[in-house]
């Protein structure tokens, strides 16, 4: 069944049919979610999600946009709950030059934080990473070598997908696959090999085509299948299958 690596079930768009909606999943053919963090306020929501759903696993970090809310006794908060059973990842962590909501210095000091307890708990990472492909690349390979890693939401060249590769980590493919003018991104599903690629839809945000611009959700995840199939020229269930076992690996389940 298909795997949505990174989807934010806690944001507030969920509100009013969430629980409606998780239940709907396994119709729908969605095996297994990662809900992956973002604030302070999402850590609480994603526990809570992860007890109620077997299914629904979750991540603990702290977005780069919202690092100026991190502290030393957040980062113990974050460290207790990396233990908990069902929090198989940190993430999503990196640096947003596109938003650009803080400093790049401030940015980078939280990213490798977040990375190093990764190291000590031994878990992968989740990266977020928009408008800053080479500081991100030089802050993996000096502080992530050898680790377990998904380049999430992944936005850069094809070249720069290779080497990620090269070092061991899977690449994020997500709505944004499915978009006319998203030619980068298709030549990156063409150019690396499945083993690598991992379903995602980022939800609510990125909805694929026929939906783009709408609330998206895992249930939208066989277009984004259809795309990656289309583009390697194999049938989407071989990516549903290679994409699940991809990220099980990944998140060790
Ligand atoms: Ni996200």
């Amino acid at each position: 069944m298909i795997f949505d690596t990174h989807a934010h079930y806690d944001d507030e768009q969920f509100e009013a049919d969430r629980d409606e909606l998780l239940k709907s999943m396994a119709a729908g053919g969605i095996g297994t979610i990662v809900d992956a963090g973002s604030t302070l306020e999402s850590w609480d929501k994603i526990l809570e999600l992860t007890e109620k759903y077997p299914f629904v696993y979750g991540a603990i970090g702290i977005h780069p946009d919202e690092v100026g809310t991190l502290n030393e006794d957040e980062m113990k908060r974050m460290s207790a709950l990396l233990d908990r059973d069902k929090i198989v990842a940190v993430g999503e962590i990196g640096l947003d030059y596109y938003w650009d909501k803080e400093n790049h210095d401030i940015q980078k000091k939280w990213l490798i934080r977040q990375l190093d307890l990764a190291r000590e708990k031994q878990m992968p990472v989740i990266i977020h990473s928009r408008e800053a492909a080479a500081d991100t690349m030089d802050i993996m390979k000096a502080h992530a070598a050898g680790m377990k890693a998904v380049i999430h939401c992944y936005s850069y060249s094809a070249e720069m997908a290779r080497e990620y590769v090269k070092m061991g980590y899977y690449i994020g493919v997500g709505g944004v696959v499915t978009f006319k003018n998203a030619k980068k991104l298709k030549t990156v599903v063409e150019e690396i090999p499945l083993e690598r690629i991992l379903l995602e839809t980022d939800c609510p945000y990125l909805a694929p085509v026929p939906f783009r611009g709408k609330r998206n959700s895992s249930l939208n995840l066989p277009y984004v299948a259809e795309e990656i199939a289309e583009l390697k020229g194999i049938t989407s269930e071989e990516v549903i299958q290679q994409t699940e076992r991809n990220a099980r690996e990944l998140y060790g389940l």
